[in-house]
């Protein structure tokens, strides 16, 4: 069984699956990172925070255009599967990684599993987009996290067989790690103490690699400062762009707390004492929905509508946050509900369909 871990939001997906993998008599998982991210806290000490071992195999691939990545992982990982076939393999999320090997499992005729499968922001200019619906055409197991997942495959034709309902995987993280979360108490150790904060993540291509949506977000941020203390753990995409630009500069003289992107369990541990949080990401949607955290997505569109249904989510423009923020602060905290099988167990509904299937469709 090989899982393909890629990326910063892949790990939160594969651990409690590895693990839970790890500690049935009847699985062997073998890891394999693929490199797409490197740096130690996008990577590494992730790693360590889930409890992840070294990786089996690490294909090195690193960064580059969109083609050259998923070739890469593409030729490297075909090395890997040839040498020692796997009976399954499990792809996760929605990035260029994701695809790739999807891609070598379909063509050397590996039984592959999808988890997070189903999710579509029906916005083809997003580069995940375009991965989750080629991944999800080829893959021969769909594991979605909500029902809208589900209505999205049937509607492109693919058959129910293939469609196993397992919930929300990044929640068995969550739970995984909680009490090292409750404890880790981050935003003390860099001095954010007292006032309520808001946390902010921003990377999406488009909306930090051109000026004139990089200056409308840097405006919108500096107007959040003003109502309270931002902090903003800054992605290396986005740091070279405000480097760039001088931006960096500008947010810091107007408070906004620039730091350094953070492992998972001091990043959980700033958004659960977080008034609100302000992302452009798609798993930070889910944790927030989960915590009943109010959430502003700075996004015309997601592929995770069950958060604004359900959870605590809402889609915004740079030039509307700063007044739905103020008026989300004003109001009781609504009572919103977890989403069906957002319950830390996903894990143990994967390996259990695992089994029910045996061999995978074909
Ligand atoms: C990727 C994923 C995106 C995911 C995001 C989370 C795709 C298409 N995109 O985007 O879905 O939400 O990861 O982080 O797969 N870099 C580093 N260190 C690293 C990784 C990247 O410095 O560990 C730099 C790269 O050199 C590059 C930039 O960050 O300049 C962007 O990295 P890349 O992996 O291309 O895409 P992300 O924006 O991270």
């Amino acid at each position: 069984m090989h899982l393909i871990a890629a990326a910063r939001p892949n790990f939160m997906k594969v651990a409690p699956l590895w693990h839970a993998l790890n500690e049935a008599p009847d699985f062997d998982p073998v890891l394999i990172h693929t490199g797409q991210h490197y740096d130690a806290n996008m990577s590494d000490a992730i790693f360590e925070d889930l409890r992840l071992p070294q990786p089996d195999h690490h294909l090195g691939v690193g960064s580059g255009t969109h083609a050259e990545q998923t070739g890469r992982v593409m030729i490297a990982y075909e090395k890997v599967a040839m040498e020692r076939r796997p009976d399954w393999l499990v792809v996760v999320g929605d990035v260029n990684s994701t695809v790739a090997a999807a891609l070598v499992g379909a063509k050397l005729l590996i039984p592959t599993a999808h988890l997070e499968a189903g999710l579509r922001s029906r916005d083809r200019t997003m580069p995940e987009e375009i991965n989750r619906i080629a991944t999800d055409a080829i893959c021969d197991v769909l594991w979605t996290p909500s029902p809208d997942g589900d209505r999205n495959l049937i509607a492109e034709g693919v058959p129910e067989a293939r469609i196993t309902r397992v919930g929300n995987i990044m929640l068995d993280s969550f739970e995984m790690t909680r009490p090292k979360i409750e404890a880790a108490g981050t935003a003390a150790e860099i001095g954010v103490t007292g006032a309520p904060y808001c946390v902010a993540t921003l990377h999406r291509p488009a909306n930090v690699d051109t000026n004139e949506p990089l200056r409308a977000l840097v405006d919108c941020l500096k107007a959040v400062q003003r109502r309270l203390q931002l902090v903003f753990p800054v992605h290396p995409r986005t740091a070279a762009r405000l480097r760039d630009t001088g931006m960096d500069a500008e947010l810091e003289a107007a408070g906004v707390r620039l730091i350094a992107p953070l492992p998972y369990i001091r990043f959980m541990s700033l958004v659960t004492g977080a008034a609100a949080v302000i992302t452009d990401s798609g798993g930070i949607q889910e944790e927030t929905t989960y915590l009943g955290i109010p959430c502003f997505t700075l996004r015309e569109n997601t592929e995770r509508p069950i958060t604004i249904e359900e959870g605590t989510n809402r889609l915004s423009t740079p030039a509307e946050l700063p007044g739905l923020l103020e008026a989300a602060l004003g109001e009781a905290r609504s009572v919103r509900r977890r989403p069906v099988l957002w319950d830390g167990h996903t894990a143990e509904r994967c390996v259990a369909d695992l089994r029910a299937r045996g061999e995978a469709p074909r």
